[in-house]
């Protein structure tokens, strides 16, 4: 039998990307690819780009320019880029970077093969079409591989509510639910093969609403269905719009065992004016009144959340309101970044606020979430928890894993094996993670 070729795919992005970058390594598989961890002697590289913000999208091109220096010396590489630059600007990088033989954005991947097999006769080939068919329905051709003991499920993909900053609804296209029936088998093929904790995601996973015959599910629906499956342990899904959290998934916090008590529910900013002005189509107050239901419902829940700060015409006042929602909602993590101009959106036509100013909004947000962060790793001292055991710590004996509120936790416990999930009674709480001793079962 001929040799596997070599396929390297490197993943940028949220992890909409990372479950994509698996989906593009399956429909690969059946072209004769296996997956290599390096670039050097690859025959087909892969960027899964990102556009969210400029440094995102800069990188790619700085990636490109080393990738046709490797070409040069491997005339039979190929490269292509798939992803939201290769959405946003496919044509462009065609033309800025004569080494890239395959540009696929994200909603066209179950045409990969194809691509691939055009590009073999020294063809280019570019697919940004927005395609009527679920590009998921194509890509079955799933190896029944044994797998880790967590995994990501996409059940929703795109956005229509075009927050003024944001490059999703172009470059992801329209929200899109996939069918109940498509989302339960593969997850029952997942669990078969080794999974025990699903993290459904969606850029507005919250708004799922199933599809064709069952276009009235809800993601509290489609949960309950998922707890259903035996062996299945942990159920997580990100991300949420804070207008999507209908009631049946905040009481779903509270009596589905399965559902995780973690939640990632971005507001932005803590500014009515600049909630506003981003098109959120929520108010601080509004946020706060939610997660007091959601705190009802699951008193010990861990939120996260992210933030933007320098958002075109955000004042001091305006970024004080932030960090005041901060300090009144008591975050367990949070992701935050300073406001970057996104050509096509309608907020970067307005206003600036001066790089230097961004820059020192950002250090006092991160200052006061690691404050907020720490406190609440540090809390979880004394208690105990279920983790799910992942794979081997840095040190010796050590085993590491993530507990029900997604703190990394690491043991040093021969009996301890990955794919194990454990009551953990927790002992101490270094910089970034927690250690702990398993309880007997
Ligand atoms: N769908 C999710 C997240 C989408 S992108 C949501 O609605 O929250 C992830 C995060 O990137 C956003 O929550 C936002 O905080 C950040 N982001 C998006 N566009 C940005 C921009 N132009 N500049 C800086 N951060 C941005
Ligand atoms: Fe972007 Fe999220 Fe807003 Fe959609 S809801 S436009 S993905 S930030
Ligand atoms: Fe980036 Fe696209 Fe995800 S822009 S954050 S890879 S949806």
């Amino acid at each position: 039998m001929e040799s596997p070729k070599k396929l390297y795919i490197k993943t940028y992005g949220c992890q909409m990307n990372v479950y994509d970058s698996e989906r593009m390594a399956e429909a690969l598989g059946a072209r004769g690819y296996a997956q290599t961890d390096t670039p050097e002697g690859a025959d087909m590289i892969l960027l899964n780009t990102c556009h969210i913000r400029e440094k995102a999208a800069e990188k790619v091109y700085s990636e490109l320019g080393r990738l046709k220096l490797l070409k040069a010396t491997q005339p039979d590489l190929k490269i292509g880029v798939a992803g939201c630059v290769a959405q946003a600007e496919g044509e462009e990088i065609m033309r800025r970077q004569p080494a890239v033989d395959l540009v696929v954005g994200p909603q066209s991947y179950h045409r990969l093969p194809q691509m691939e097999a055009r590009t073999r006769t020294g063809a280019r080939a570019l697919d940004t079409d927005f395609p009527e068919e679920d590009k998921f329905a194509h890509l079955d051709a799933r190896p029944k591989a044994p797998r880790g003991p967590t995994a990501f499920l996409t059940v929703q993909e795109g956005c229509d509510k075009f927050c003024a900053f944001c490059v999703v609804p172009y470059t992801r296209g329209a929200e899109v639910s996939r069918p109940v029936a498509r989302v339960l088998d593969e997850a029952r093929d997942l669990v078969d093969r080794g999974v025990r904790e699903i993290t459904l995601l969606g850029q507005n996973v919250n708004a799922y609403h199933g599809a064709g015959e069952a276009c009235d599910w809800s993601l509290a629906r489609l949960i309950r269905a998922l707890a259903e499956i035996d062996g299945l342990a942990r159920i997580r899904f990100t991300t949420s719009h804070p207008n999507d959290m209908d009631d049946d998934l905040i009481a779903a916090h509270g009596d589905c065992a399965k559902l995780m008590p973690y939640l990632h529910l971005p507001v932005q900013s803590g500014s009515d004016r600049i909630l506003k002005r981003m098109n959120r189509a929520h108010t601080a107050d509004s946020y706060i009144r939610l997660i007091e239901r959601i705190r009802a419902a699951r008193p010990d829940i861990l939120l996260s959340g992210d933030f933007i700060v320098g958002f075109p015409e955000e004042t001091e006042a305006d970024f004080q309101a932030t960090l005041d929602l901060i300090s009144e909602v008591g975050y367990g993590s949070a992701y935050s970044f300073k406001y970057s101009t996104r050509p096509g959106t309608p907020a970067a036509e307005r206003d600036q606020v001066p790089e230097d100013e961004k820059a020192d909004r950002l250090k006092r947000l991160q200052a006061l979430i690691g404050r907020q962060q720490r406190a609440r790793q540090d809390a979880m001292v004394g208690k105990t928890v279920g983790v799910l055991f992942e794979k081997p710590g840095r040190e010796a004996g050590q085993m590491v894993g993530k507990s029900d509120h997604l703190h990394a936790v690491h043991v040093s416990d021969p009996t301890v094996t990955p794919g194990q999930l454990r009551t953990v009674r927790i002992v101490g709480s270094g910089s970034n993670s927690l250690s702990g001793e398993c309880v007997a079962p």
